[in-house]
C-alpha cells in the first residue's frame, strides 16, 4: 500500500492507494476509530457496482452502515438533493458522531463533502473515488459544493476528509473516456508542478493506457503527493493553490460553450494547449516547449483542438463572468516551461480569441 499525507494540522489526514483497498475498508474504518454510524453516500450506478461490497466489509468488522443514493449526474449537484440527503441522515439517527463514506466519482464527493461540513455543523466524512479523476484529483484538498442556476460551485465549503481510500482496481472497469478525462489532469501536474513527471508519463504512456497497475499506482501517488503540497501549502486559494486551474480557466468555457456536452477533462485537455498560445504569444515559453506539451496531450489521444462549431464570443463571455475572474478580468496559469507557471490576469482579449482558435 502507497501513502500519502496531506499535513494540515488538526485536519491532516491520510490518501492510502491499494489495489483492491475496498476490501479492506471496513477494518481500515475500525481501525481509524471514526465514529459509530457510518452511511455511504453515492450515485445510483455506482452504489450498484461497489456499495455492497463496502456494506460487507464495514459489517464484517462489525461497523453499522447504511447506503443513501441520489440519481447519477452533475443535475443532482444541487440544493434539493443536500436538502434530501440531510433529512435522510436525520431520519437514520445519525448524530454528530456519524461519519459519510463518499463513494463515487467527483459529483458525489462534492455533495457529500458539503453535506458532512453543513449537517450538524459538520461530521465526519471519507472520500472513496471510484474514477481517475476523482482520485487524483476532487478527492485530495476539501472543496466541496453543488451548483446553483447562476453557476457552477457556487455554494460550498472548504471542508477535509479524514482519510481518502484509493483502490486502483475500480479502474479496470472505467469507460475509455472517462480514464482520458482524469488523464488530462494527471498531464496538468506534470505541466505545473514536476518535468520528470510529465517526462514519465511521455514515457510510459503505453504502460498507463494499457492499465499496468504497478505504474497507474506510482502515477496516482505523484499526482497526489503534488496535490497535497500545493494544498498544504495554500488550503483555500489564496494564492499557490491557483496553479491546479491550468488549463481550467478556457476548459471551464468550452464545457459551458458546449452545454457541457464535452467532459471537463477533455475540456481541460484543450484549454491547456490553447492557454500554452497565450504563454507562447507572451513570450513566456518557447514554441518548441509548447509542441512537446501538445504532443505528449496528443499521443494520449486527448483533444488538443477547441471543436470549430462552439461559439467563441460565448466562450470569452463566459471567462469574463467565471466565478473566478476578479472584476471581469479572467486568470491564466502560463507555464514558463515543462514544470513551472505563473499567473497573469494581464492577458489581451484579442489574444485570447486566437488562441480559442
Ligand atoms: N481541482 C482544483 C483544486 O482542487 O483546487
Amino acid at each position: 500500500m502507497k501513502q500519502v499525507e496531506v499535513g494540515l494540522d488538526d485536519r491532516a489526514y491520510p490518501i492510502l492507494i491499494m489495489q483492491g483497498l475496498l476490501k479492506e475498508i471496513g477494518t481500515e474504518l475500525k481501525h481509524r476509530s471514526l465514529g459509530n454510524k457510518f452511511v455511504i453516500i453515492s450515485d445510483d450506478h455506482v452504489a450498484g457496482l461497489y456499495a455492497e461490497g463496502i456494506v460487507t466489509s464495514c459489517r464484517d468488522s462489525g461497523l453499522d452502515v447504511q447506503l443513501l443514493t441520489f440519481p447519477r449526474g452533475e443535475e443532482s449537484k444541487n440544493l434539493t438533493v443536500i436538502d434530501n440527503l440531510c433529512r435522510k441522515l436525520a431520519q437514520l439517527g445519525i448524530d454528530r458522531h456519524g461519519v459519510l463514506i463518499a463513494l463515487g466519482g467527483g459529483v458525489t464527493g462534492d455533495i457529500t463533502g458539503f453535506v458532512a461540513a453543513i449537517y450538524m455543523r459538520g461530521i465526519k466524512f471519507v472520500q472513496v473515488p471510484t474514477t481517475l479523476l476523482a482520485q487524483v484529483d476532487s478527492s485530495v484538498g476539501g472543496k466541496t459544493g453543488v451548483d446553483i442556476p447562476e453557476g457552477k460551485n457556487l455554494v460550498g465549503a472548504f471542508y477535509q476528509p479524514q482519510c481518502v481510500f484509493i483502490d486502483t482496481d475500480v479502474l479496470q472497469s472505467l469507460p475509455k473516456d472517462e480514464l482520458l478525462n482524469g488523464l488530462a489532469e494527471v498531464l496538468k501536474y506534470g505541466v505545473i508542478y514536476d518535468a520528470d513527471f510529465f517526462n514519465f508519463l511521455g514515457n510510459n504512456r503505453i504502460a498507463i493506457l494499457d492499465m499496468d497497475m504497478t505504474v497507474v499506482e506510482a502515477v496516482i501517488a505523484r499526482c497526489c503527493t503534488i496535490k497535497a503540497e500545493v494544498v498544504m501549502a495554500d488550503e483555500k486559494e489564496a494564492d499557490l493553490r491557483r496553479i491546479l486551474n491550468y488549463g481550467h480557466t478556457l476548459g471551464h468555457a468550452v464545457e459551458a460553450a458546449s452545454d457541457f456536452a464535452i467532459p471537463h477533462g477533455m475540456a481541460v485537455s484543450m484549454g491547456m494547449v490553447a492557454v500554452n498560445k497565450l504563454a507562447v504569444a507572451g513570450g513566456l515559453l518557447t514554441p518548441e516547449r509548447a509542441e512537446r506539451i501538445q504532443s505528449v496531450i496528443d499521443a494520449f489521444g486527448l483533444p488538443i483542438e477547441i471543436p470549430a462549431h462552439l461559439d467563441r464570443q460565448r466562450m470569452v463571455d463566459y471567462l469574463q463572468t467565471d466565478k473566478k475572474s476578479v472584476g471581469g478580468r479572467p486568470f491564466f496559469v502560463l507555464p514558463t516551461q515543462i514544470g513551472k507557471v505563473v499567473i497573469s490576469d494581464d492577458v489581451e482579449t484579442s489574444i485570447i480569441v486566437e488562441a480559442l482558435g
